[in-house]
């Protein structure tokens, strides 16, 4: 025993010696324990991510939001960015005439916004990031998988086979259309905080931006509100996107957690709390996702709320999506990790079915495309797509006001679905 704490203090010791000296990169050889080169790994990644700050601003939630250079920011890491010009704001905007000529960001209704803005807000000319800490990579299950989907998993409408798709552990309840060419989509999203039953699982809702075929080459490009206690570690309710352009293998990622979008909004952060959240039978909360294609520099754009447009994907990420999105879907997602062998209690929006409606269930309302003339569409034979209806279901409607709208979302494990 006397030993043993002998020879841990010697080891210590030699370490202290060592390390000042091998810090330039020598290296420790083969003493270096697996655990100092993983701290030494998750450093350099967070050194990569996280770029210096011009200001920073502590959020009620624990978040720590770095205003970063909107020059320094992740996405101009890549090599392929070197020569990229970055665009200041769209050439057209789908709602708006001569846009170029009319302010990116006026104020208007501001109602739903981000917890940080409580606490202060990001100069101009920098952008609002939300810093990675060290336990946020801790608990993904590699460095390299941190900020990426897990599992290989879409929404995959057409060749529904249940038995397929639920070993993947995703469950849908999903609308969608196909059979065109598509140059984006909006939706009014009823914001909640479902309960998630296992820290590894997440419950989202969201709108995909599909190209290709259902294969290795898949583009995505995707943008609502998550749950997910792995990526965040707390189960708060945060604005997210994601993007790749191999179905989830190689390319992409949430938010600026990789080379990818290019953010110039300098009021929204990626990734950060959206607040207030809606109550069962209480206030009801939504907010506007729009995402449209520039059809002059063919950049993807996303503008979040009526005001707040965040940035953009440049066109050279993508193939299929490079020219045209050949299906929308609008809806929620959850992981179903089947822990006991028993149906998760994770909850698909508000853990309400549709049929209970407004106040109840989560729903979108006034879903849209965008069309070849860049013009806003109301979507034309709408497909549903959901596993198991009995967990989590979906239903359609439309009216005057809410235009094509769904309820959509359920409680996960019932006495239906066991
Ligand atoms: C950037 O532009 C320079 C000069 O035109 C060129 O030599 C270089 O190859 C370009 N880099 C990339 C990644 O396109
Ligand atoms: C998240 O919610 C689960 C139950 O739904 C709870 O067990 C867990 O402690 C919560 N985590 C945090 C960080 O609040």
């Amino acid at each position: 025993m006397k030993m043993k704490k002998m020879m841990v203090y010697l080891w210590w010791v030699v370490l202290l010696l060592v390390l000042p000296f091998s810090s330039a990169g020598s290296g420790i050889s083969s003493t270096s324990s697996s655990v100092s080169q993983q701290t030494l790994g998750v450093q350099k990644h967070l050194n990569q991510l996280n770029k210096p700050a011009v200001k920073s601003i502590k959020s009620p939630d624990g978040d720590i939001i770095d205003c970063i250079h909107v020059a320094h920011q992740p996405a101009f890491d890549h090599p392929s960015m070197t020569n990229h010009t970055i665009q200041m704001r769209p050439s057209y905007h789908p709602e708006r005439l001569n846009f170029g000529e009319s302010k990116v960001s006026s104020s208007k209704s501001k109602r739903v916004t981000q917890l940080w803005h409580t606490k202060g807000r990001c100069p101009e000319g920098t952008i609002p990031v939300r810093r990675t800490k060290q336990e946020d990579i801790l608990r993904a299950s590699s460095i390299k998988s941190y900020g990426k989907k897990k599992q290989k998993s879409f929404p995959q409408p057409r060749s529904a086979d249940p038995d397929l798709l639920s070993q993947s552990g995703h469950q849908h309840a999903i609308v969608y259309v196909e059979g065109d060419k598509f140059y984006g989509a909006k939706a009014t999203i009823n914001v909640w905080e479902p309960k998630i039953q296992q820290p590894n699982e997440f419950s989202l809702s969201q709108i995909w931006i599909l190209g290709g075929a259902f294969g290795q080459d898949l583009n995505s490009i995707e943008a609502g509100w998550q749950v997910s206690p792995d990526l965040y570690g707390d189960n708060n309710t945060r604005l997210f996107t994601y993007w790749t352009s191999d179905a989830y293998q190689a390319t992409g990622c949430y938010n600026l957690l990789c080379s990818g979008f290019i953010q110039i909004n300098n009021e929204i952060a990626m990734g950060a709390t959206i607040y207030p959240v809606s109550g069962f039978h209480a206030s009801q909360y939504d907010i506007n996702i729009l995402v449209w294609k520039d059809p002059k520099e063919g950049n993807w754009w996303m503008q979040f709320g009526d005001d707040y447009v965040l940035g953009y994907w440049p066109a050279f990420l993508f193939s299929y999506l490079s020219d045209s999105a050949s299906m929308i879907e609008w809806g929620g997602e959850v992981v179903n990790s089947e822990s006991e062998g028993q149906h998760t209690s994770t909850q698909m929006g508000s853990g309400h079915f549709p049929g209970e409606g407004f106040g109840k269930a989560s729903y979108f309302r006034n879903i849209q495309t965008v069309d070849g003339s860049n013009n806003l569409r109301p979507p034309k034979d709408i497909g549903t797509y959901t596993e198991q209806p009995d967990c989590y279901d979906v239903k359609t409607g439309k009216t005057g006001d809410w235009g094509n709208y769904f309820y959509y979302g359920g409680p996960g494990k019932n006495p239906k679905c066991p």
